[in-house]
């Protein structure tokens, strides 16, 4: 019989991260999850998923402490790499909250890989490090050839998008080096149901908001979106398959927010929306037909949303009064 798949997956207990526990356990694989503090609340539901008892290993570990991610590699074929801050409020010291962990973390992420003879690294990078460059071909559609201008970012102090670029530059090059096989993988924006129940990640926040109202007014932004349950069912099928390399978009084909609350709102119609938005001049157009060539088949849209709503009207995680994420926000001094 051949032996159990060993992998590691960084920062277990996030809201992709735990969907990609779920979803290797059920697959059979056997899973080291990292984690910041196991005792946490949040990182509970990892020990209630099928098959965690006989096959995850939780390991105390953090991306800044490159010692801490090798113990949890050691006997890894592979490693999923999505721990990275997400932070929704404005960023105060870019340096401290953002850009050491992303890309320190991931440099260190690749000193553990090389260490222990990992074979394959997925990184979860970002649309946000593959859509802002101001020399694209107007009304192409964004495909992996597009890298975000890092100059651009530093100027709009952007730095989120700063950090996924540059953290996956990095990875990507070291990679072509290297024998670890790294493969990247740039999400739009995440939604879904989540598997825990204590807090709410930035993404989640958007669509909470939404549905909850608050003090907020929404930008109409034209953004990619995916289901969380896609997300992770990509990374694995970009994990299985031997001849995946580079980069992938994964995203849903585009609509505005205005237009995905009408939809919404033609689902569950006696909801009270979010209703304080205004037009903004942004809109980013990307393809993730390379994805699609690979075999990824993500669900409707209307799934992702009636399985989002249906969720927070059982639980809204944290009950606290809904702050939209700043990217989301016009008023966004604070
Ligand atoms: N959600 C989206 O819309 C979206 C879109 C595109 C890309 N992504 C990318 O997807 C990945 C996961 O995002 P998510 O939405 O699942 O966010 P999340 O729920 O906030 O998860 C972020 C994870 O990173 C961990 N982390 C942060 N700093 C760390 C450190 N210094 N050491 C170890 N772990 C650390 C957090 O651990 P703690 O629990 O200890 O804080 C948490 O597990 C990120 O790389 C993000 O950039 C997300």
């Amino acid at each position: 019989m051949a032996p159990t798949p060993r992998v590691c997956v960084t920062g277990g207990g996030g809201f992709i991260a735990s969907w990609l526990v779920k979803l290797l356990l059920s697959r059979g694989y056997a899973v080291h999850a990292t984690l910041r503090d196991p005792g946490d609340p949040k990182n509970a539901c990892l020990k209630q998923l099928d098959g965690a008892s006989e096959n995850l290993r939780l390991f105390k570990a953090d991306v800044l402490d490159v010692d801490t991610l090798t113990s949890a590699f050691v006997g890894c074929e592979g490693v999923f790499h999505p721990a990275t801050p997400v932070p929704g409020g404005k960023i105060v010291d870019p340096e401290e909250e953002i850009m050491v962990p992303t890309v320190k973390g991931t440099k260190n992420v690749l000193e553990a890989c090389s260490a222990t003879n990992v074979r394959k690294l997925i990184v979860v990078s970002s649309v946000a490090a593959s859509c802002f460059d101001p020399n694209w071909p107007e009304g192409k559609l964004k495909d992996e050839s597009c890298w975000t201008d890092k100059q651009l970012c530093k100027e709009a102090q952007n730095w989120y998008s700063l950090a996924k670029t540059e953290a996956e530059e990095i990875a990507l090059e070291y990679g072509k080096k290297s024998g670890l096989h790294v493969v990247s993988i740039c999400p739009g924006l995440v939604v879904g149901p989540l598997l825990q129940h204590v807090t709410v990640n930035a993404s989640s926040k958007v669509f909470l908001y939404i549905i909850k109202g608050g003090p907020d007014t929404l930008t109409n932004k034209f953004w990619p979106l995916v289901d969380v349950r896609d997300v992770t069912g990509a990374m694995l099928l970009i994990y299985e398959k031997a001849e995946s390399s580079g980069r992938y978009i994964c995203s849903l084909d585009q609509m505005d927010i205005k237009d995905i609350v009408a939809l919404m709102r033609s689902i569950f119609p006696n909801y009270n929306y979010a209703d304080k938005m205004v037009d903004v001049d942004y809109k980013v157009y990307t393809t993730s037909e390379k994805l699609k060539n690979l075999g990824w088949q993500p669900r409707k849209l209307e799934e992702t949303l009636t399985d989002s709503i249906e969720y927070f009207e059982k639980d809204d995680a944290d009950g606290e009064p809904c702050r939209l994420p700043y990217f989301y926000r016009v008023n966004a001094e604070e």
